[in-house]
């Protein structure tokens, strides 16, 4: 065997052993990507009015590490248009379940915020379209509209939120929802601006 090749099958087992010896060492030392995504959820959360929803939200969405900061808006306000379709059908149910008693005025209010919150449902769905397709304007101005739904919704239930535990249900998923939406706004604005620079 000439010295050549017994380096040659010495070299691997060095390296194991430099290697091995220093795991800190062996790894480069790139900048951690997650560090990198948090960096983009903290700009995407620059305009937010609630900063600290705005950051557990994205922090908590398994998607949130890939995204770019359009597609940060676009997780927000998908999360918004899922709980309003949760919440729309949670309506439903409440309704289908206390019968058909018209005169019941938490009633009419339940049923009012189930028209309202399927308008809502919609038009979130529209400002996503809007969004994806970089019509910023048209997809804040959908958002807003779903909002004044829930304002809507919120002006007939609330004064039964104390008395009806379906009306703080749906008087609670309004707040949230109506935040969902804001934040997804201001991140979407965020979007709009970095691109236009
Ligand atoms: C509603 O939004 C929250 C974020 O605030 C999210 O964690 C939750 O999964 C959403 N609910 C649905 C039904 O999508």
């Amino acid at each position: 065997m000439s010295p050549f090749s017994l380096s040659f099958l010495l070299l691997p087992l060095a390296l194991f052993l430099v290697l091995g010896a220093h795991p800190i060492a062996a790894q480069p030392p790139a900048p951690s990507p997650s560090s990198n995504a948090n960096d983009l959820i903290y700009t995407a959360c620059e305009e937010a009015n609630h900063k600290d929803f705005c950051i557990h939200v994205l922090k908590s969405d398994r998607n949130s590490p890939t995204a770019d900061i359009k597609g940060l808006a676009y997780i927000v306000l998908r999360l918004a248009e899922k709980n309003a379709t949760a919440t729309s059908l949670f309506i439903k149910q409440k309704l289908n379940s206390l019968g058909q008693i018209k005169s019941d005025l938490i009633q009419q209010s339940l049923m009012d915020c189930a028209d309202h919150y399927i308008t809502a449902s919609e038009l979130v769905e529209d400002a996503i379209s809007s969004l994806v397709s970089g019509i910023y304007n048209d997809a804040s101005q959908l958002a807003k509209a779903a909002v004044a739904d829930l304002d809507g919704c919120d002006a007939g239930i609330k004064e039964y939120k104390d008395s009806s535990p379906n009306a703080l249900e749906v008087v609670n998923k309004n707040q949230l929802i109506r935040q969902l939406i804001n934040t997804g706004l201001t991140i979407a604005h965020v979007a709009a601006t970095a691109k236009a620079h």
